[in-house]
């Protein structure tokens, strides 16, 4: 039986959710070899569901995002963390003269970038972001990270390697959850999944991906302020969101929280059709041809070096 299959039947186990399962705090290496696991098994889904859920102006975050590269012939931009590569084909599309790079630690996810680009245009690296060893000091002008921060742990060594990487007055931009109250019916949403999550894993939640100092405000300009001591910190809130069929926009709802991939089929089935009763715009509506509506708070986070 393939890795996938096992997945399929039982939702993702990996040494993080076993760790997680006898109550113990996950290491690093537990929590790469976690996200290893759903990337490879699922490369493309985040841009699947980022890619759908809209601001007031009309922009999805991967091009609210890219607003922070100017549009300066040769500006040298990284994605870390590219995954797929959707922030780097609107960056290629909308000006061919940007010198482009990307990495990311999972060559599943490479694999999709780098057939939507062009070799000429881009070059992408399979590295994790603590250390990226082929990128010299001061020789990008602007690193992009869009939804992969709160999931790196350690993350001193990451901001550690952005500060040395970036040159002197360049910036630093990134994608991350906002504050959870911004968006109405978002708290519901989490707490309804996470709901179901801990009928398997108890603790999941208390003990979550990623280092939680990225999850709230305060921390998180705390702790940017340690890795940049000299640098402008501005970080703006907005909201996406997304309607179209109950059904569907709950599963593209469902792609935004890693903890759902741990859910078996049978128990994901159920929490999937709850996620509609929640996500349905009109109550009358019974069949799953009603539509829906998600709403999520996301917050742009910009230090300037
Ligand atoms: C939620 S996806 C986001 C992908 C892409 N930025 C996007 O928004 O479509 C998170 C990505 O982070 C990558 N990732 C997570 N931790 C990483 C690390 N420590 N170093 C490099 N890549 C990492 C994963 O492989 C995955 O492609």
């Amino acid at each position: 039986m393939t890795n996938k299959d096992i997945n399929n039947q039982n939702g993702v186990n990996s040494i993080w959710t076993d760790i997680l399962g006898n109550n113990q705090q996950p290491d690093d290496k537990a929590l790469l070899a976690h996200l290893r696991n759903i990337h490879q098994n699922n490369a493309g889904f985040t841009e699947r569901c980022a890619s759908t859920c809209r601001d007031k102006a009309g922009r999805n975050s991967y091009e609210w995002l890219a607003e922070i590269v100017p549009d300066i012939k040769g500006t040298r931009v990284l994605d870390l963390a590219c995954g797929s590569g959707p922030l780097l084909k609107i960056l290629y599309d909308r000006n061919k003269n940007l010198r482009l790079k990307g990495v990311d630690m999972c060559p599943e996810e490479l694999a999709l970038a780098k057939a939507r680009l062009p070799d000429s245009a881009v070059d992408l690296f399979e590295l994790k972001a603590q250390n990226l060893t082929t990128i010299d000091d001061n020789s990008i002008d602007v690193v992009l990270c869009h939804w992969a921060l709160t999931l790196m742990d350690p993350i001193t060594p990451v901001l550690n390697e952005v500060r040395r990487i970036l040159s002197s007055g360049g910036r630093f931009a990134a994608l991350i959850n906002g504050p959870m109250d911004v968006a109405p019916g978002y708290r519901d949403v989490h707490n309804l999944i996470y709901e179901y999550v801990q009928t398997k894993l108890p603790k999941y939640g208390e003990i979550d991906l990623g280092d939680p100092r990225i999850r709230s405000t305060d921390s998180l300009e705390h702790l940017l302020s340690e890795a940049f001591p000299d640098a402008k910190i501005n970080i703006d809130t907005s909201v996406v969101s997304l309607e179209g069929p109950v059904a569907k926009v709950a599963e593209t709802t469902a792609g935004f929280f890693y903890a759902s991939f741990i859910l078996p089929p049978e128990i994901r089935k159920i929490m999937l059709s709850k996620l509609s009763d929640l996500l349905v715009i009109s109550k009358q509506t019974k069949d799953i041809e009603g539509q829906g509506h998600f709403s999520m708070p996301i917050n742009r986070l910009v230090v300037t070096k």
